[in-house]
């Protein structure tokens, strides 16, 4: 009995599953043993690891980060932007590999909300980028641009660039993939760890977007 019990707990389960699976990957459905519909996992993974390096140059521009305590403000833009040029390059890499495994394998693209949310993070990683490289040399456009005005607005966009990298990877958390090689209790804590993660990094980055703000309003 307690076993029968078990079986229908745990095939309630997979089907739970597999409909978040399926409200999260709309156009990617396939069908299941009993002929249900479902939605296959889209394997663009390629935000796990690079969003860690990216959360870190981040917040390595934090007064209290440990790791850079004994850096001063150039030195601590200097690790930030070699982090961040890593990550990216992680990022697009990652990509490649993504379209090129699919079209060998003649799959269609940007099937999953982690897909299509996952291609908007990368074209903000490409913004985000370049608005980096002038906001490092800044000083020397300032007869084009005020550098406090490029700071904060790179400041401003790096912040949302980040976020959509966290929603990217909680999508990613709920497609077919990840439940297949794991629990749902796996599921929830990845997505408890990655919004704490997302928010701990963010912190400083939003502090010193306001005072950059109220600077810039005070005139300073
Ligand atoms: C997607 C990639 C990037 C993101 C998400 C990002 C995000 C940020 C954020 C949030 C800050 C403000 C941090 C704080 O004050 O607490 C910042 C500062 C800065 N970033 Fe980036 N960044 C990225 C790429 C780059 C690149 C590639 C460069 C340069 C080549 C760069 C150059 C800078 C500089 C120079 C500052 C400091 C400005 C200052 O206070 O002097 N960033 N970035």
């Amino acid at each position: 009995m307690e076993e029968v019990l078990r079986e229908e707990e745990e095939e309630s389960l997979e089907q739970y599953r597999k409909r978040v699976s399926a409200a999260l990957n709309p156009n990617d459905a396939g069908e299941d043993e009993d002929g249900k519909r479902y939605s296959t996992a889209d394997k663009t993974n390629d935000t796990n690891g690079s969003l860690l390096l990216m959360a870190e140059a981040v917040m390595i521009m934090s007064k209290d980060n440990i790791l850079a305590s004994k850096l001063g403000h150039q030195g601590r833009v200097r690790m930030h932007w070699v982090l961040q040029a890593s990550a990216a390059t992680c990022i697009f890499v990652g990509f490649l590999i993504i379209v090129v495994n699919k079209n060998i394998n003649n799959k269609n693209h940007f099937q999953s909300w982690h897909a299509i949310i996952g291609l908007v993070f990368l074209i903000f990683v490409g913004i985000t980028s370049s608005g980096g490289v002038i906001t490092l040399f800044a000083f020397r456009l300032k007869h084009y641009v005020k550098p406090a005005k490029m700071k904060l607005l790179h400041n401003l966009v790096g912040i949302v660039t980040f976020a959509i990298g966290v929603v990217t990877e909680i999508l990613g958390i709920y497609t077919l993939w990840f439940p297949k090689r794991a629990s749902l209790s796996a599921q929830v804590i990845c997505t408890v760890f990655v919004v704490l993660g997302g928010i701990f990094a963010l912190e400083s980055a939003v502090k010193s977007a306001y005072v950059r703000f109220k600077n810039l309003r005070q005139g300073i």
